[in-house]
């Protein structure tokens, strides 16, 4: 593991190589404990740099045995290797030069799952962002490309597949015991996208034909026995390809492309070039398994690694400052492809939901950071929400800023000018300010500048006038290291929906640049003026989450019904739904604490109700409209001093009101809803299924018996609806005998599928009350609990100290401290897990102080353990400060 040294890396010390690599030939020699590496590279010195500038390599935990300049030995007095680094002297001035470097490394002992280790019997890989150095000594950063040839030699019973990187050269045996494969890869790559898996595995295979007419054989390898779960998985990556082409022009560039399921990994996935690594959770799927959640997380997961391919591969980072350039643009891609999937209103709240979940409270924490940060002392923990989901919300203003054919044009640029090429955030916005003679130096305040924007707007109308004045302000929150913040170019969709609930077009706009339906709002203040306005109009404002922002708008509830009624825009009318409950959350749980009775406005009922039972809405976006937001967003909204139990018993209160006011309507729709025949993943019948269970949620909270849910989780024939059920039943009725009865028998059930397993870890971590911790520990002495296993521990450990928020908080802190012990107990193995999990307690600060204050003396105890990874160094830092 690598201890933190404190060191902390900075944008502006941002230099290129002295030395440029031409080529490198890796041989791996595959053995459980002592693999040998053998890394043939030809470098030449940069022009300019002086003949006495070494070369220096990164490494990590390599053993070193041979070294060789030009097939010689290098003498000792000629090199020196550190822990960390390999630093070679005296090396010719205008020639290029082969250094040889033979190394070995264990994957078995591997367990923090960066660089080559072993799981379930698997040889697999995971370079980014500093994983290749595990490997072998190398120049382990992104602006650093070569064509890779990779041969690997290993025990030919237990390797029958042996893959890497690009096209297949040939394979053979090698000799008594072993056999080879080669791989080429011809497109200059960084070492983070190099990739290797070898094994015993099985493979669904199938064929694309790009838009050029070349076939390209697609293989999906998973553990034998599972291959008929890849099919969906299969289907997504046609689809993704066929949309890249058709929506970007983007062709795929090798003969092959594979994708490799394992059960133990630390993120999502990997988009190696042409072969992914997949944890299996986004990979494996079937009805009786998969809910339809998973689904929509496989197509979306698979097509934004192969849209890496061209956003990410072919047009890399200049260095790991520039993350967003790929996965910010690349999640927009594949936002994009999931609207066009499925439907683009409801992908948007999904979206919009996530974003204000996750990544706002990132942004208004000890760990916000800029998209584009300019210095880091670990990069593991700059894998956020703020990097991937903000950067695609920034990356989707540039469209709205520009308009769908110029955003086309500039893409259109960027593919053109930089393929081959690591760039930065800079070569990306010059592109689209090139294309269209827009200049984006305001604009670019989004990837700088941390916090999200707080906009506050009134409205007023003026009858004698026909005109409708807004004033918008804007203050961007201090964040850490940016105590000031200029103004930024915040693009904010509106409509203006007339008292019969047309939208009325505006004679004249004044105050500001308008292009459609979009305001430009640049400065702190500013007012608009829209003209020719006859009646009171009520203004809908930042549609579709044109912008990014927390907006203040003290709109009437009948003024947000009235929107939730008549606006176009979907999203829009959803967003005006939580508007108004999250004014009746906050009071309500205001109320709870002031031990005052919890009332729900009827304007609010109503409008749920109304939106339920709207038969021109589709379900899926009836059961959005009906999903009150988290408790998790009502303490955001609160934003201090908050108390957990008060914010649950709140949200329960008003769940419990509108249940009763609606037990018709949920009825009438439970019966509606109902689907016959065989599951089918496809968004309509998810979207059906979602009101079904979101009204079947909402009726058990008007009933004291678990008997609906006990049959609804008999009668399930597929894993949402039983999955759904048996939530309801274990977090409504935790104590029952028909809960106990439900877990044990879905535990006998998928007792050998662990990721159905990882369900039933999380039901039962996501219990809420104080009576949590108690079953957490419970369950960590299951036999099913594997504490080396990352989607396990995440599915118990993480769901609990993330989603748990009553159970996890509760005032005696002993949670806290519980959580402290367990991110020193994962530290040691996988710091990248621990300091993930860690991430859980970014908004103590929000706290009541009793709980804060245990908040705190935990958060302590883990700042003063010694040996602690650079990872949760990092983080406990900065969640301190
Ligand atoms: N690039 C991968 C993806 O698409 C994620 C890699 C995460 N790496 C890490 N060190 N956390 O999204
Ligand atoms: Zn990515």
């Amino acid at each position: 593991m690598r201890t933190d040294t404190g060191q902390i890396v900075h944008l502006a010390d941002y230099r290129p190589t002295d030395f440029v690599l031409e080529r490198v030939d890796l041989t791996f020699e595959l053995d459980p404990t002592n693999t040998k590496v053998e890394s043939r590279l030809i470098f030449h010195r940069r022009e300019g740099v002086d003949a006495s500038v070494p070369l220096v390599l990164d490494g990590d935990e390599l053993t070193l045995s041979g070294l060789l300049l030009d097939q010689r030995e290098v003498p000792a007095s000629q090199y020196d290797e550190t822990g960390e680094s390999l630093t070679v002297r005296d090396l010719p001035a205008e020639t290029p030069f082969e250094l040889t470097i033979t190394t070995f490394i264990n994957p078995e002992a591997n367990t923090q799952l960066m660089g080559l280790y072993r799981t379930n019997g698997i040889y697999c890989t995971q370079c980014e962002a500093e994983g290749f150095r595990r490997i072998s000594y190398f120049p382990d950063r992104p602006d650093v490309l070569a064509p890779y040839t990779i041969t690997i030699i290993g025990d030919k019973a237990a390797n029958p597949v042996m893959l890497s990187n690009g096209n297949f050269l040939g394979g053979a045996g090698y000799d008594e015991g072993r056999a080879f494969a080669a791989w080429f890869d011809p497109h200059p790559k960084p070492s983070y996208l190099f990739a290797l898996v070898a094994g015993d595995l099985g493979v669904v295979e199938d064929t694309f034909e790009t838009m050029s007419g070349n076939e390209v054989t697609l293989k999906i390898y998973v553990e034998h026995g599972k291959e008929a779960r890849a099919a969906y998985a299969m289907d997504a990556l046609k689809r993704s390809m066929k949309w890249d082409e058709e929506r970007f022009g983007r062709e795929y560039d090798l003969n092959i492309f594979q994708i490799v399921a394992v059960s133990d990994f630390n993120m999502g996935a990997m988009e190696n070039k042409g072969l992914n690594v997949f944890n299996d959770k986004y990979v494996l799927a079937d009805p009786e398994t998969a809910t339809d959640q998973d689904y929509a997380n496989i197509e979306a997961i698979i097509a934004h690694e192969y849209f890496h391919n061209w956003t990410g591969n072919r047009i890399t980072c200049r260095d790991w400052f520039q993350l967003c350039l790929k996965e910010g643009l690349t999640v927009y891609r594949d936002h994009e492809f999931s609207a066009d999937m499925r439907s683009r209103a409801v992908k948007r709240i999904a979206e919009v939901r996530h974003l204000k979940s996750e990544q706002f409270p990132d942004d208004a924490g000890p760990l916000a950071h800029p998209v584009r940060p300019t210095k880091y002392r670990e990069i593991n923990n700059f894998y956020t929400t703020t990097v991937y989901e903000k950067g695609s919300e920034v990356t989707r203003m540039i469209a709205t800023l520009l308009g769908a054919d110029h955003f086309k044009s500039g893409m259109d640029l960027y593919f053109e000018r930089h393929d081959g090429q690591a760039v930065t955030v800079e070569d990306f916005v010059k592109c689209f300010e090139d294309a269209t003679g827009r200049d984006l130096t305001q604009f670019s305040l989004w990837y700088h500048q941390a916090g999200t924007p707080l906009v506050t707007a009134s409205g007023s109308y003026d009858q004698t006038n026909a005109t409708f004045t807004l004033s918008l302000e804007q203050m961007i929150p201090a964040t850490p290291a940016q105590p000031n913040k200029e103004p930024m170019h915040i693009p904010l969709s509106f409509a203006l929906i007339s008292d019969t609930g047309s939208i009325a077009a505006p004679a004249e706009v004044k105050g500001g640049e308008v292009t459609g339906d979009v305001l430009h709002l640049t400065t702190r203040n500013q007012i608009f003026t829209f003209s020719g306005i006859s009646s009171r109009p009520v203004l809908s404002l930042n549609r579709s989450f044109s912008a990014p922002i927390n907006l203040h708008f003290d709109q009437a509830p009948a003024d947000l019904a009235h929107i939730a009624r008549h606006d176009t825009d979907l999203f829009a009318r959803w967003q005006a739904l939580t508007d108004l409950a999250i004014g009746n959350l906050t009071q309500a749980a205001r109320d709870v604490r002031e031990g005052k009775a919890v009332t729900c406005d009827p304007v609010l009922t109503s409008a749920l109700l109304e939106a339920a039972g709207d038969e021109t809405l589709e379900p899926a976006f009836r059961a959005q409209a009906l999903t009150l937001p988290s408790e998790a967003d009502i303490a955001r909204e609160l934003g201090s001093n908050n108390d957990p139990d008060a914010i649950h018993a709140a949200r329960q209160a008003v769940l419990t009101a509108i249940a009763k006011a609606g037990e018709e309507t949920f009825l009438h729709l439970i019966g509606e809803m109902a689907i016959s025949g065989p599951y089918l993943p496809d968004a309509a019948s998810a979207g059906k299924r979602s009101l079904r269970n979101i009204a079947l949620s909402y009726l058990t909270y008007a009933e004291e018996t678990p008997a609906r849910l006990a049959a609804a989780f008999a009668d399930a024939d597929n894993m949402t609806d039983m999955a759904q059920a048996l939530t309801l039943l274990a977090h409504r009725f935790p104590d029952k005998a028909e809960t106990s009865d439900a877990l044990a028998t879905f535990q006998a059930r998928f007792d050998n599928n662990a990721l159905v397993i990882d369900k039933w870890f999380s039901i039962q971590a996501m219990i809420p009350g104080a009576g949590a911790l108690a079953r957490i520990k419970a369950l960590m002495d299951h036999p099913r609990f594997v504490a080396n296993n990352p989607n396990r521990v995440r599915s118990l450990i993480g769901a609990f100290a993330f989603s748990n928020p009553t159970g996890f908080n509760r005032p005696d802190g002993e949670a806290y401290r519980f959580l402290a012990e367990q991110i020193l107990a994962i530290d040691p193995k996988n710091p990248q897990l621990a300091a993930r999990i860690l991430t859980s307690m970014r908004s103590w600060r929000s706290l009541e102080p009793q709980r804060a204050d245990h908040a705190h003396a935990a958060l302590m105890t883990i700042e003063r353990a010694p040996g602690l990874s650079a990872d949760v160094r990092d983080i406990v830092e900065r969640m301190l400060k």
